[in-house]
């Protein structure tokens, strides 16, 4: 078959990779959807049975450190463009491991756009190679401000160093190669397929099984919410109708403190499982703070809406309702990725905090 285009989508098995694979396999039938992804411990096939047997969608397996499997990849594909999600995502796991992410983030990254570059040298322009990274660049905020697509960087956690870097290089590709490149930066998301290492999935789960939802030192930290589908809703735009070299900020205007949203999360899971409102409370745990913990993240969208019509498309409420109701109807997944090595994970997360 004869595509108008051939895309790249790293890391289409993870949460946010799935939402937008399925998005461009359904939206996109002219599109071939190539997920490159390694399947670590937060990538799961499950996420995508209901698009796998898409005539337009293609899954490789491979590792986005190792160079030769990259290339192999590349000049297997020759894809038209990338949309580049791979990354390790957890800022716990990058507290425990640091070198995980620098590998992932930092070196798989350089070895994207290598192929990248080497498959279009004489035509880089041309090639759209889309970067997604996370408002966590730009640090915490005080009570008050927001970030824009001009604060400067100032990572924290290895986790958001290593995004910081992996964004630096894509703009040094883009001024050194005249690489084609956008960059979005999008503050927390949340959604069904999340995995629940994250603090949303992670207390739904714990809700649901009676097991302590542990809240980091006294839950002021304030996160920005955004439902994940209107992220994938956001790359869409951005991959499409961005200028090259452009950067993005995405976020809900959806500001929360950790401790409210549990207890909203709470009260929804009550009325859901039939418990009488305040069962669920019970269970809400303070724990030893993240080390580093960001406070504040907010983020001002007001570019993306200004250029490209950007807004979300749902409240917190809906949009957190729906996920309860996903996690509730998908027992299975949730079954099958907490077993296994989340029960090491969680233990050593979590036992002497
Ligand atoms: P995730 O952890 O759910 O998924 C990551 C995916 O990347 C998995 O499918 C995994 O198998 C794959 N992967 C990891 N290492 C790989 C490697 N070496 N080679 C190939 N594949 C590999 O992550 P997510 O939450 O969906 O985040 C996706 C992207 O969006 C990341 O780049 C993250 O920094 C960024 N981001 C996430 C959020 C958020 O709230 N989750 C917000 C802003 C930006
Ligand atoms: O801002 C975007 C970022 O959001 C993404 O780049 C990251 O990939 C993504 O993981 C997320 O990072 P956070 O650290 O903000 O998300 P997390 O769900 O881990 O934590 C959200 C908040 O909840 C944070 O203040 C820490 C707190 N927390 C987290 C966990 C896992 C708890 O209080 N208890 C917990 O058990």
């Amino acid at each position: 078959m004869n595509f108008e285009k051939k895309i790249v989508v790293t890391g289409g098995a993870g949460f946010i990779g799935s939402h937008v694979v399925r998005r461009f396999v359904t939206s996109y039938p002219d599109y071939q959807v190539i997920n490159l992804d390694a399947l670590t411990y937060a990538g799961n096939l499950e996420n995508l049975k209901d698009v796998e047997q898409g005539a337009n969608y293609t899954f490789v397996k491979a590792d986005i450190t190792d160079w030769d499997a990259v290339r192999n990849v590349f000049e297997t594909y020759r894809p038209d463009a990338v949309i580049h999600l791979a990354a390790e995502s957890h800022v716990d796991r990058s507290i425990a491991n640091p070198t995980d992410f620098v590998l992932t983030n930092v070196l798989g990254t350089v070895n994207l756009l290598n192929a990248f570059k080497t498959i279009w040298k004489d035509d880089l322009a041309a090639h759209r190679f889309y970067h997604v990274s996370t408002d966590e660049v730009y640090g915490a905020l005080g009570a008050s401000g927001m970030f824009t697509e001009t604060t400067p960087y100032d990572p924290h956690s290895p986790y958001s160093a290593s995004k910081a870097s992996s964004d630096h290089f894509v703009r040094a590709y883009a001024d050194t190669y005249g690489m084609n490149t956008v960059i979005s930066n999008c503050s927390n998301n949340y959604g069904s397929h999340h995995f629940p290492e994250k603090l949303i999935p992670l207390a739904i789960h714990n809700i649901k099984n009676n097991k302590p939802i542990p809240v980091y030192g006294k839950g002021e930290n304030i996160r920005d919410w955004l439902w994940v589908e209107d992220h994938a809703r956001a790359i869409d735009l951005i991959f499409h109708q961005a200028k090259a070299g452009q950067t993005y900020n995405i976020g809900g205007h959806n500001e929360w403190k950790n401790i409210d949203l549990i207890r909203l999360l709470c009260s929804i899971m009550d009325r859901k499982l039939g418990r009488p409102a305040g069962t669920s409370e019970q269970l809400i745990t303070f724990v030893k703070d993240r080390a580093g913990h960001d406070w504040r993240y907010a983020i001002d969208a007001s570019k993306l809406k200004a250029e490209l019509g950007w807004v979300p498309s749902v409240t917190f409420e809906e949009g957190l309702e729906q996920t309860v109701d996903w996690y509730l109807q998908h027992e299975d997944w949730l079954h099958n990725v907490t077993s296994g090595h989340y029960q090491d994970y969680y233990a050593n997360q979590y036992q002497n905090r």
